[in-house]
């Protein structure tokens, strides 16, 4: 089940994806040994930020409404708690977002000195007003993408896209040549819920994200567009509960899967959880690895 993502070596292709956990060295380690491949780090900008008043998350059959407004941190006190991440037991990638090109730039060289194993360029948070502007339009996608690989070296860079878009491929495209190194597929699509009590949007934020089981099908149609349209590794995240989904993004054309939602619902146990399932139905199947299922879903429809 190990992968190779952007020539980094995962136990397995399950990543905890961003904002999900609030993530120390204690927690990666830990994750590790539950079976997570990687942690991605909640999204970090240059200021501390405290987010969106209360009530901020709402759950609902389909999944999560989360209008939580990426409180955290800044990048400087990440840097003083964490001094360096790529000596902890498991890969952590360091997720990134800015206000402006520059501020992309230099948070994104603030976080190179912690040497992440990636890089994820969050452009994409569905309830923020920079994600409005960046999230939809492929020539500024481009410059934040060259921005962010300007400041980083060698570590590989992966942009966060949103699924808020008429041309997911266009997006894809435009960043890939750009230079980025992987596609992270998708964040939470903009949603809202009113309160018929008080006959208002329930969140305070009033639009929030929807993530979990309802976004899967959207997840998986845009991890299938991208994988036709670019040869950069695909994250493919949204709604992944089950080594089934798992194994339906890989099918779609993903390296690796992201899981955020799961994790509310199963805890620390899901990356193991999601782990055997995909393995006991790779053994029914007869697949011995998932190089041999990756992107099928594209072959088995030219035939
Ligand atoms: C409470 C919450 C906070 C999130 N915070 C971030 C974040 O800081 N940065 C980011 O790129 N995505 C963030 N996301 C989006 C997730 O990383 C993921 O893309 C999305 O939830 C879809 O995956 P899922 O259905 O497995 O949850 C957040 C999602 C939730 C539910």
């Amino acid at each position: 089940m190990n992968i190779t993502l952007c020539g980094i070596r995962l136990q397995n292709p399950t990543i905890l994806a961003s904002g999900i956990l609030g993530v120390t060295k204690e927690s990666i380690d830990r994750l590790g040994k539950k079976g997570a491949g990687a942690v991605t780090l909640k999204s970090l900008c240059h200021e501390e930020r405290k987010g969106n008043p209360n009530p901020t998350m709402f759950a609902y059959p389909g999944g999560f409404l989360n209008g939580v407004g990426l409180p955290g941190q800044g990048i400087e006190s990440a840097c003083t708690e964490f001094e360096r991440l790529d000596d902890l037991s498991i890969p952590v990638i360091g997720s990134i977002f800015g206000y402006t090109l520059e501020q992309f730039g230099s948070v994104a060289k603030k976080m190179s000195s912690l040497k992440p194993a990636m890089i994820e360029v969050d452009i994409s948070c569905p309830h923020m007003d920079y994600g409005q502007v960046y999230d939809a339009d492929p020539a500024l996608a481009a410059k934040v993408t060259k921005e962010v690989k300007r400041n980083v070296g060698k570590i590989p860079v992966s942009i966060k896209l949103s699924p808020k878009i008429y041309d997911i491929k266009a997006m894809a495209k435009a960043v890939e040549e750009a230079g980025a190194d992987a596609i992270t597929a998708i964040n939470a699509y903009p949603g809202m819920v009113i309160d018929l009590e008080t006959c208002r949007p329930l969140l305070a934020s009033k639009i929030g994200g929807i993530s979990g089981p309802a976004l899967k099908p959207i997840a998986v149609k845009c991890v299938y567009e991208i994988y036709e349209t670019v040869k950069i590794p695909i994250i493919g995240t949204g709604g992944v509960t089950s080594g089934k989904d798992a194994i339906e993004m890989i099918m779609a054309g993903a390296t690796a899967v992201g899981i955020g939602t799961a994790v509310y619902y199963h805890g620390d146990e899901v990356f193991l959880k999601i782990c055997e399932e995909m393995e006991s139905w790779m053994k029914e199947h007869k697949i011995s690895s998932l190089d041999a299922i990756r992107g099928c879903a594209h072959q088995q429809q030219k035939k």
